[in-house]
C-alpha cells in the first residue's frame, strides 16, 4: 500500500508572514503521521502483508511563495537568474529541513529528496522520475519533497507546486491513495459544505466555476480535474481529517474518477 500525502503550505506554515514555520500545526501533522507510520511500525512485526509505504509532499507556504513573486517566477514563467535558484531553493530546503526534523522528532524515517536536483520540465510538462523515492520507500525511508523550482528546457527554472509532484509520484509509484491536507475540510458547495465525493467533473462544475478565476494555480476546480484524471483516489481534507486519512478513512471529499467504485452502497 503506498500512499502519497500533500501538506499543504498553509498547513506547515504561517502564511500571513515570512519564512515562518507554524510549529504547532507541523507538530501536529508529524504526530499523526508518526503514530501510524513510525520507525518501530514500519519495521514491522511479521504480522503485515505489506509495509505501508508513505511519501510526503509539502508546498511553499510563507517560504517558497515570497520568494518566487520576488523573482516573477511561477509554473510557467521562468528565469535564468541563478540568484533565483539559490533564494527560491534555499528558501524550500530551508522549510523542508524543518518539516523533515518534525517528522523525525515524531519517529518518522523521514529523509529529504530535492526535485530541484531529480525533476524537470519539458514542453511545460513536469517529471519526477519516480526511482529514487521507490528504491527509499522499499528500505523503508519516508522521501519528502517539496515545492521548488526545475530545470525547465527554455526557460531557465520554473516553480513545481506540490500538487504537480503529488501527481507525478501517484503516477510513477502507482500510489494506492492520494491525500491533499490543506487549510480547507475538503471541496466545499455553494453554502460551504463538504461535498462529500467527486466522481465526474460535470457533476460540480457549476459549484467550482468561480474559483478557477481567482486563483493565479487554477484554484479547486483546476485541482479536482487533476485529480479525476489520476487514476487514484485522493481525499481533500484539513489538518482535522489526517488521523482518519491516515487510518485508511476518507475525511473530506474523496476524488475518485469512474474506475473507482465506491464502497457501502
Ligand atoms: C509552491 O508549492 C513552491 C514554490 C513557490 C517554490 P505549492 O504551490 O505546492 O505550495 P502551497 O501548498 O500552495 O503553499
Amino acid at each position: 500500500m503506498t500512499t502519497v500525502l500533500k501538506l499543504g503550505g498553509s498547513v506547515v506554515t504561517d502564511k500571513e508572514a515570512v519564512e515562518q514555520v507554524d510549529t504547532g500545526r507541523l507538530e501536529r501533522a508529524a504526530d499523526a503521521v508518526g503514530a501510524v507510520h513510525g520507525r518501530d511500525r514500519s519495521e514491522g512485526d511479521g504480522t503485515t502483508p505489506e509495509p505501508a509505504e508513505l511519501v510526503v509532499v509539502h508546498g511553499g507556504g510563507s517560504f517558497g511563495h515570497p520568494s518566487a513573486e520576488r523573482y516573477g517566477v511561477t509554473t510557467s514563467d521562468g528565469t535564468h537568474d541563478d540568484s533565483a535558484v539559490r533564494d527560491i531553493h534555499g528558501a524550500m530546503r530551508d522549510l523542508n529541513r524543518a518539516v523533515v526534523d518534525t517528522l523525525a522528532d515524531a519517529g518518522v524515517p523521514a529523509v529529504q529528496v530535492a526535485p530541484f536536483s531529480t525533476g524537470y520540465r519539458v514542453g511545460g510538462e513536469f517529471q519526477q522520475p519516480a526511482g529514487a523515492v521507490a528504491a527509499l520507500l522499499a528500505e523503508g525511508f519516508v522521501p519528502v519533497l517539496h515545492g521548488d523550482v526545475v530545470a525547465t528546457a527554455g526557460q531557465g527554472v520554473t516553480v513545481v507546486s506540490g500538487d504537480e509532484l503529488v501527481t507525478e509520484l501517484a503516477e510513477g509509484l502507482d500510489a494506492d491513495r492520494v491525500g491533499l491536507c490543506s487549510d480547507v475540510p475538503g471541496v466545499l458547495d455553494r453554502d460551504g459544505a463538504v461535498i462529500e465525493r467527486i466522481q465526474a467533473f460535470d457533476d460540480v462544475a457549476d459549484v467550482l466555476g468561480e474559483s478557477a478565476a481567482t486563483d493565479v494555480t487554477g484554484g479547486m476546480a483546476a485541482k479536482v480535474r487533476t485529480l479525476l484524471d489520476l487514476g487514484t483516489p485522493a481525499s481533500v481534507f484539513d489538518l482535522d481529517g489526517l488521523d482518519a486519512f491516515l487510518a485508511g478513512e476518507s475525511p473530506g471529499t474523496l476524488v475518485a474518477g469512474s474506475y473507482f467504485s465506491y464502497g457501502g452502497e
